[in-house]
């Protein structure tokens, strides 16, 4: 498995360790979002530090075999990839070629491409269904649009048993907090500004993250390959309300919400249909209302997990995309 140590990455080696008892290898560079901390609890899991853009790290985590290659990996911050781009061409283009390269060369049988709703582009009224053209909006998704067109050409040119699951916005425990939901939560903890782009009225189709590491489990079991799978959440919300209920839920006050420039680019709405993996057998589990107390919750009680991000690096992060300092 590779991106193991970031935010979905993470929860998803947990679902198979605990529930399904796999065997794990993550291959993982560790980059600002990828951490140890997060498979502290499953020291089961062997962590192969390395790129997956480069050959060698790649042999060595396939080590003498795997049965199956799911690929986390990526740059995955649609900011960042506005800011420097390069990043995001180099890892999850030029990263998705060698690890495709390396599951033909041992003739892994399986291999899972984990991608997104943002292919898609915007979309005012309805849902994307897998057919939907691929007209994607950031550097950041036309890279992963770009690797999702790579993995069809191996199904199709080589035979690999290649399919590719795309999610909706995931949130939930372990996720670094430069995404939206974390981003608030802490900044609501600490009477910080909450920065809402623009008129706030995005609409994002919130997933949650247990629900996307299951339905890539159905995928990954019973998806036939060269196929895509979306993998929607069951409710959408505007970025006001996601912000106006953490407010509530952390107990700050409103006056904290502030309105900033917008992002360049931004995407008005998402919406995934997913009703191919629902007849899979998937179902999400969890509201967003659930979800969100869920989420604010495990923050509130995990401080040791964010505290040391939130002093790190983070804070030149937040000040280059945010124009003032955090705290
Ligand atoms: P994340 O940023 O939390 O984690 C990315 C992980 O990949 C980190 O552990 C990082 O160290 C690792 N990584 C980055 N570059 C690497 C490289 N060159 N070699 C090896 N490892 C590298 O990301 P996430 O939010 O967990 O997203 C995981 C995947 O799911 C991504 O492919 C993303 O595009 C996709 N996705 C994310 C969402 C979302 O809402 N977060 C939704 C749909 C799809
Ligand atoms: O849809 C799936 C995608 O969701 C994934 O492929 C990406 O990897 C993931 O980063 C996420 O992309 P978004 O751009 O939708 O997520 P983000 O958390 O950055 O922003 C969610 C919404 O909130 C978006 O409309 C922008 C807005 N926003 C975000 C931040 C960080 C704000 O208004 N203020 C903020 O400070």
């Amino acid at each position: 498995m590779c991106g193991g140590a970031g935010f979905i990455g993470s929860n998803f080696v947990r679902i198979r360790v605990r529930e399904e008892a796999d065997e794990v290898v993550v291959l993982d560079k560790l980059t600002y979002a990828g951490r140890r901390e997060n498979l502290a609890d499953l020291p089961e899991v062997s962590l192969v530090v390395g790129d997956i853009a480069d050959q060698a790290a790649v042999d060595e985590a396939i080590g003498d075999g795997v049965d199956a290659i799911v690929n986390f990996a990526a740059e995955t911050h649609v900011d960042r990839s506005i800011a420097q781009p390069d990043a995001f061409v180099t890892t999850n283009g030029q990263g998705t070629y060698q690890l495709l390269e390396g599951a033909r060369r041992h003739q892994v049988a399986r291999y899972v491409q984990i991608s997104t709703d943002e292919v898609y582009g915007s979309i005012e009224e309805g849902s994307f269904t897998e057919e939907s053209p691929i007209v994607p909006s950031s550097p950041y998704s036309a890279s992963k649009a770009g690797a999702d067109l790579l993995v069809q050409s191996y199904f199709h040119t080589y035979g690999l048993e290649a399919l590719i699951c795309r999610g909706s916005n995931n949130y939930g425990p372990y996720q670094y907090p430069e995404k939206l939901i974390p981003l608030m939560v802490l900044n609501a903890l600490h009477g910080d500004p909450l920065p809402v782009y623009g008129d706030g009225m995005q609409v994002r189709n919130w997933l949650y993250v247990e629900d996307f590491g299951r339905g890539i489990g159905h995928a990954l079991a019973h998806g036939h390959a060269g196929e895509v799978y979306n993998v929607g959440g069951p409710d959408e919300a505007p970025n006001i309300e996601v912000v106006k209920r953490i407010v509530e839920l952390t107990g700050a006050d409103e006056s904290i919400i502030e309105y900033v420039t917008d992002r360049p680019g931004h995407d008005r709405r998402y919406s995934l249909g997913s009703e191919k993996i629902r007849a899979l057998g998937w179902e999400a589990r969890v509201h967003f209302a659930e979800g969100l107390e869920k989420t604010v919750n495990w923050y509130r009680e995990n401080t040791d997990w964010w505290e040391p991000v939130r002093s790190g690096d983070y804070r030149e992060y937040y000040e280059r995309q945010y124009g003032r300092k955090l705290g």
